[in-house]
């Protein structure tokens, strides 16, 4: 089987009804792919996803149908593929990338100082980078075609987007989707917080099935989609190092001629971080 669409880290295979999602082994910073493979943190994003989609099913339905690949197409009963692939129920997709933010950092903290707004929605005055928000905020985008950066847009301007392609269920598909987005990012933050984890920030994906029905969809809070800070040592007034690719990040920017090839050391390091913020967040170790 080929994949119908092969991103930097993940490929997705039609599946007649339904579609098979892998998260790979590949590494991905500053928009590059590195040399390396990282052995195991395919299955950790899948599993992790897969933990999200259970913990949450009762606020909305989502695609995931399943991760066992004896399940799956012979193509996919094997070690390559075992722990790291999710079928998932084919969907028609909305339009709209589900950003929200808990935590203000990035291009948010950019904006925030140059007029006290992010993405066009006014926040109180005196706010430090990586400070919490009072309430969480759904600052909804648009895929851009390939190569373009996502547009931010407004809700109301989501609700046109929607209009467009769904006439006459704007208003209810652009609702649905800032609302579940709220719920889903507090319910999963204040866990992730007993934990030990701070979820600054995600973006979910939605669909809908042949029923008309909102599914959720995509990968869901994994450090892919999202942004992850360890509790400890938190601090606003600064960034925040990410859960996941501090070292990569910190190793490649002390070595600008390695080519994107890491040594193994950080390698080793990395998935250390992957496996640790796994067995935080669902009590479990990694089994595949
Ligand atoms: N259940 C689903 N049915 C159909 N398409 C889906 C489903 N879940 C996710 N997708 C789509 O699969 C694609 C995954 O590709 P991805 O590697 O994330 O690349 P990109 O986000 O750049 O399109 C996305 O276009 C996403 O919208
Ligand atoms: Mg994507």
């Amino acid at each position: 089987m080929r994949p119908i669409k092969e991103g930097k880290v993940r490929e997705v295979y039609d599946n007649g009804d339904s579609i098979i999602m892998v998260a790979t082994d590949r590494i991905s910073a500053f928009d590059v792919i590195l040399k390396n493979k990282i052995v195991n943190k395919g299955a950790v994003l899948t599993q992790m996803s897969k933990f999200w989609f259970d913990l949450t099913k009762d606020i909305v339905p989502n695609h995931m149908l399943s991760t066992d690949v004896k399940d799956m197409p012979e193509f996919f009963q094997n070690d390559e593929y075992k722990g790291k692939a999710m079928m998932c129920k084919k969907l028609t997709m909305l339009p709209i990338e589900c950003i929200v933010r808990g935590y203000i950092t990035g291009s948010g903290w950019a904006s925030y100082q140059e007029n006290g707004t992010v993405c066009g929605i006014k926040l109180p005055e005196g706010l430090k980078e990586s400070d919490k928000l009072p309430e969480p905020i759904y600052t909804p985008s648009t895929k851009a075609e390939i190569g373009d950066h996502d547009e931010n847009i407004s809700f109301e301007r989501s609700i046109e987007v929607l209009e467009k392609e769904f006439p006459g269920h704007g208003q209810e598909y652009a609702t649905a989707l800032r609302d579940n987005t709220i719920a889903l990012y507090k319910k999963c933050a204040d866990y992730a917080l007993t934990k030990g984890i701070i979820i600054a920030d995600t973006k979910f994906e939605f669909g809908l099935d042949e029923e008309g029905n909102i599914v959720l969809a995509d990968e869901m809070l994994t450090p892919d989609s999202s942004r992850f800070w360890p509790f400890e040592g938190y601090e606003a007034g600064h960034g925040q190092p990410s859960f996941d690719k501090q070292f990569v990040r910190d190793w490649l920017k002390a070595n600008p001629d390695s080519d994107y090839l890491l040594p193994q050391d950080v390698i080793d390091k990395t998935i250390d971080k992957y496996l640790e913020a796994y067995a935080l967040l669902t009590g479990k170790e990694l089994c595949v």
